[in-house]
């Protein structure tokens, strides 16, 4: 506890220095290489200048505003126009995005503008005014998926967008946890009791907004400390001592305090954050103790908040929808003081569903782009949206890789292009067609090229290269893999090949036909099932209330009728909540845990949320009842599809998408949650198929729940799971990542195999990872794959996976790979044999190209 405190106070301290490290602040309009630091805020601010090359510059004629607010950058041109920015700290990281406008009439045409902006590939909101000297700002606080921050502004023909300024400012990724969901638009936050102006930075480190909202009826009375106030409970949230230190409450001991507020838009989901602290001296004699209620029904209570401590209560999932909201905070029969507020934030969720161009990809093409100072229209993410792809550039939307587009097409022909080529090109490691034709290159073609895994075509006609074409290029256009063209390339005996040149594009375009209609099939019933997904989750999310009573649970399980499992930690049942399926865990054993502890943890549960992770709806703990209430998996787990002689055989690819699947959520646990998780449980039995058979990781974190099991080493009962568990463990007494890593190891072994973790063979007892060493000594990988496949799969990528799998039960954790690596393997997998069950089918439409051969 006391080592906690230090922590504290050293963070508090670097909290407290002038640090704006974090912040990234752009003033639009002014000019170029000009930056200013502002009198009222100190915050430094820079020319937009360097993040966007559009737009005309304009000055408002009027003085009474903020400085940022009086020039403004407009863009009379191009549809869509893109700031683009690239913070120090990039994907993964969280930040608060702000962007202000006001019109002030710098066009002297008097007509308010209106028109869309966009953050990325994503549309954030539309910008509207009431008047020239009204401004507005929109904010969200958004984690990056990509390490480029795209602010685009989109003519939708209602007027020409401008944009005043721009500002970034990093989070702690401790903050504003529910960023779990999607992003969070601000709707709103209020400083009680405050008259003063609006606190910003440097009161508040991250900057943000929070408006004064005194006392405005005779009911309330606004007061305020001259103290300090700790950050008590809510560290995370490290809220300005200016908005804390005030309050309103109200002057009659027995009147509630009201909020009301009506959505905007009657589709959007709130997130509610109240933060209190005692702020008035309190006699011996006095209590003040209050209720929280929203919409009638009681959201949290009884709270009785500390002296001068912040306490902080929020929504942990999006409240209900409806039209309109009241909170009622009113005392409790024993409050001798009526109830008090400091502040209150708002926000609204904000899904922000497309993926963006690959980093890789990204920083290839703004390389082109800047080395041959390329005019064209480029801005914003290359390939999202689809509406606004670059112009000469196109991409591949392949589900395959779930997590961003990569570029397969770039057409520079005819672009001025001077100097040699670039090497950023070779960065396109996806790319399957460049043109260069027809610019001014010079040099010698780089052997780069011929490392592009995937170029089929290649234009290099009408330049000034010099010296040779690269070997490997040469013997990639013989074999007919490569569609090479460029200038007086007759000193080869290509010239008397003619024919196979015309072969090529039309087996190229036949596959290339074929694999956009696959592509096109695939993405449709994507699209479907997300649909289907959305849905889901909403009906899933509307269980709102996430602590049950055991009589509730009693009722949703119909009397724990039902059981549909059974593992370490007690009985599942399924149970029903209004229409939403549930699975119920029920903890067989008391835990060694308090309450307090075990709510902790479902709490950090509940707050984890992936698509391949079950996720937690809620839980109950009353006396020596502790259950934990799951969605229901209608196809169960991978063990019994594996082993049960009734259920149908998974082929290979649908074994190697429930890995890939399994291998995500892993990842997730270990490098997208802050702390990391350790499962610490992987096991066939944990992965759960939904009706899609798309996998989810089970009883993730539930051993720091219970610690009673898996997690005591006195105990010899249980530790993980016999022949899943990692050997390192017998030695450490300790579990970490790469444990997860060899159980997830010996998961890759028994889904190719279909060997149990551990067979008994003439009284002994032989591990998985020794079976297959065996049966790979003959040097055939055929013999370890299990013969219900028969045979059909794509050998290497079956090979693939047991190297994979072989690396991840290495003795050695240092040896094992990590579950990046392990997805990102994989995948590759999965894409061999993907590509066999194409040339399957090609084969199929291979008789056209026959047909020009006979021509020939
Ligand atoms: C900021 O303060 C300086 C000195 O106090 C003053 O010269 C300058 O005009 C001020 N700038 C603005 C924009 O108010
Ligand atoms: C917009 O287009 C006009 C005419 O095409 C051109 O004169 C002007 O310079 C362009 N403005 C910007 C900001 O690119
Ligand atoms: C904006 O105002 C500044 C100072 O008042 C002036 O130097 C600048 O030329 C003006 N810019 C434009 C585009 O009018
Ligand atoms: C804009 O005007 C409408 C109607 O006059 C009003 O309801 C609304 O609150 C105004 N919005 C803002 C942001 O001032
Ligand atoms: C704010 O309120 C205090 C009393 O509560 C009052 O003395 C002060 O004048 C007010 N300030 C403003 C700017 O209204
Ligand atoms: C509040 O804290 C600051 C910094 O920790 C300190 O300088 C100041 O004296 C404190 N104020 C009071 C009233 O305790
Ligand atoms: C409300 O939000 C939904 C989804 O975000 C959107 O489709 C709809 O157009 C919005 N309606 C209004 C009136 O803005
Ligand atoms: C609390 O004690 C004070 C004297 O210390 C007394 O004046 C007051 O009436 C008491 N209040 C209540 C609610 O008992
Ligand atoms: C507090 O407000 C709620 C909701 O309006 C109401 O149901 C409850 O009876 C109130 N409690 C008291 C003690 O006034
Ligand atoms: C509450 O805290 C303030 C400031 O830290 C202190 O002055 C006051 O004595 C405390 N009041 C009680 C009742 O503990
Ligand atoms: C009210 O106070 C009494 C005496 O302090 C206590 O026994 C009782 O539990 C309290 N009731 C509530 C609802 O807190
Ligand atoms: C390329 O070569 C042509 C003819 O060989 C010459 O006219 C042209 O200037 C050269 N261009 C460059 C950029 O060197």
């Amino acid at each position: 506890m006391l080592v906690l405190l230090g922590l504290l106070l050293t963070s508090l301290m670097v909290h407290a220095q002038d640090d704006q490290s974090g912040h990234i602040s752009i003033d639009c309009g002014i000019t170029k290489g000009l930056t200013y630091t502002d009198n009222t805020t100190g915050i430094q601010y820079v020319s937009d200048a360097d993040f966007i090359d559009s737009g005309e510059i304009h000055n408002i004629s009027s003085v009474n505003f903020d400085t940022q607010l009086t020039t403004l950058t407009s863009f009379p041109n191009n549809t869509r126009n893109c700031y683009t920015i690239k913070p120090k700290n990039g994907k993964g990281n969280k930040y608060l995005i702000r962007a202000n406008f006001m019109y002030g009439n710098y066009d002297f045409l008097n007509r308010l503008p209106e028109f869309d902006v966009f953050l990325g590939p994503d549309y954030w909101d539309t910008m509207k005014f009431n008047s020239s000297s009204q401004s507005r700002t929109m904010e969200i606080i958004h984690v990056l998926s990509s390490d480029y921050i795209h602010v685009c502004l989109v003519n939708r023909g209602r007027g020409t967008p401008f944009i005043s300024a721009i500002e970034l400012r990093q989070l702690a990724g401790d903050m504003y946890k529910e960023t779990n969901f999607g992003s969070l638009y601000a709707a709103t936050r209020e400083n009680f009791g405050s008259n003063s102006s609006t606190v910003r930075y440097k009161a508040d480190n991250y900057d943000r907004l929070w408006g004064s909202s005194p006392a405005t009826t005779p009911d309330y009375t606004s007061i305020k400390t001259v103290n300090n106030i700790s950050d008590g409970l809510s560290p995370n949230v490290s809220l300005p001592l200016d908005v804390m230190n005030s309050a309103v409450t109200p002057r009659n001991l027995n009147v509630s305090f009201d909020i009301e507020w009506e959505p905007f838009n009657t589709t959007d989901k709130f997130f509610i954050y109240m933060h209190f602290a005692e702020i008035a001296s309190l006699k011996s004699n006095q209590t003040r103790e209050f209720n929280i209620y929203l919409n009638g029904k009681l959201w949290y209570g009884p709270l009785s908040p500390l002296n001068h401590t912040t306490t902080t209560i929020s929504s942990s999932v999006p409240e209900p929808i409806t039209p309109k909201y009241t909170v009622t905070i009113n005392k409790t029969k024993n409050s001798t003081l009526p109830p008090i507020i400091n502040a209150l934030e708002l926000y609204v969720l904000k899904e922000l569903p497309q993926r963006q161009t690959h980093d890789q990809d990204v920083d290839a093409i703004w390389s082109i782009k800047s080395v041959y100072r390329l005019t064209r229209n480029w801005q914003g993410d290359p390939c999202a949206p689809r509406e606004f792809v670059w112009d000469g550039v196109r991409c591949n939307y392949d589900e395959i890789d779930m997590d961003s587009h990569r570029i397969v097409f770039l057409n520079l022909s005819t672009s001025g292009l001077k100097g040699e080529i670039d090497p950023g090109i070779a960065h396109l490691t996806m790319i399957e067609t460049l043109d260069l034709s027809n610019n001014s290159l010079t040099g010698s073609v780089p052997d780069f090229l011929s490392g592009l895994k995937f170029l089929k075509v290649l234009n290099l006609k009408g330049n000034n290269f010099t010296g040779r074409i690269p070997k490997e290029l040469l013997e990639k256009s013989k074999k007919g893999s490569l569609l090479l063209s460029f200038d007086g390339d007759c000193g080869t005996n290509r010239c008397g090949k003619k024919d196979k040149k015309i072969i090529v594009p039309v087996i190229a375009t036949v596959a290339s036909i074929f694999v956009i209609i696959t592509a096109l099939t695939i993405v449709w019933i994507v699209k479907k099932q997300k649909a289907h997904d959305k849905r889901k989750t909403r009906t899933g999310l509307e269980i709102k209330k996430q602590k049950f009573t055991y009589s509730e649970i009693k009722s949703i399980t119909d009397n724990f009728k039902i059981v549909i499992g059974k593992g370490g930690f007690g009985e599942v049942y399924k149970g029903c909540i209004g229409d939403v399926e549930v699975a119920v865990k029920m903890l067989s054993k008391s835990s060694l845990q308090g309450d307090k502890e075990f709510q902790a943890e479902a709490y950090l549960l509940l707050s984890v949320h992936h698509k391949n992770l079950t996720s937690l709806v809620g839980y109950c703990v009353q006396g020596k009842h502790k259950g934990i209430i799951y969605e229901y998996m209608a196809n169960g787990n991978l063990q019994s599809h594996l082993f049960d002689t009734s259920s149908r055989v998974l082929n290979w690819e649908e074994r190697l998408q429930i890995a890939c699947d399994s291998a995500r959520g892993l990842e997730y646990l270990h490098h997208g949650c802050k702390p990391p998780i350790v499962h610490r449980d992987v096991k066939c039995n944990n992965i759960l198929l939904n009706e899609r058979f798309q996998a989810k990781l089970a009883d993730f974190g539930l051993c720091r729940a219970f610690p009673t099991e898996a997690a005591t080493h006195i105990s010899t009962e249980v530790a993980g799971t016999p022949g899943y568990l990692d050997p390192e463990y017998y030695l450490s007494y300790r579990l970490t990542e790469k444990s997860d890593v060899y159980s997830f190891g010996v998961v890759l072994l028994v889904i190719i195999t279909g060997q149990p973790a551990i067979t008994r063979y003439e009284n002994d007892n032989i591990h998985i990872s020794r079976w297959v060493k065996v049966q790979l000594a003959d040097g055939d990988v055929k013999n370890a794959v299990d013969p219900r496949l028969q045979g059909d799969f794509d050998s290497d990528s079956v090979l693939r996976a047991v190297e994979l799998a072989m690396a991840c039960v290495a003795d050695l954790p240092n040896g094992r790979p990590t579950m990046n690596e392990v997805v990102m393997g994989l995948i590759d997998c999965l894409v061999a044999e993907r590509a066999r069950q194409e040339i399957k089918l090609d084969s199929l439409t291979g008789i056209e190209s026959v047909d020009m051969e006979t021509v020939d």
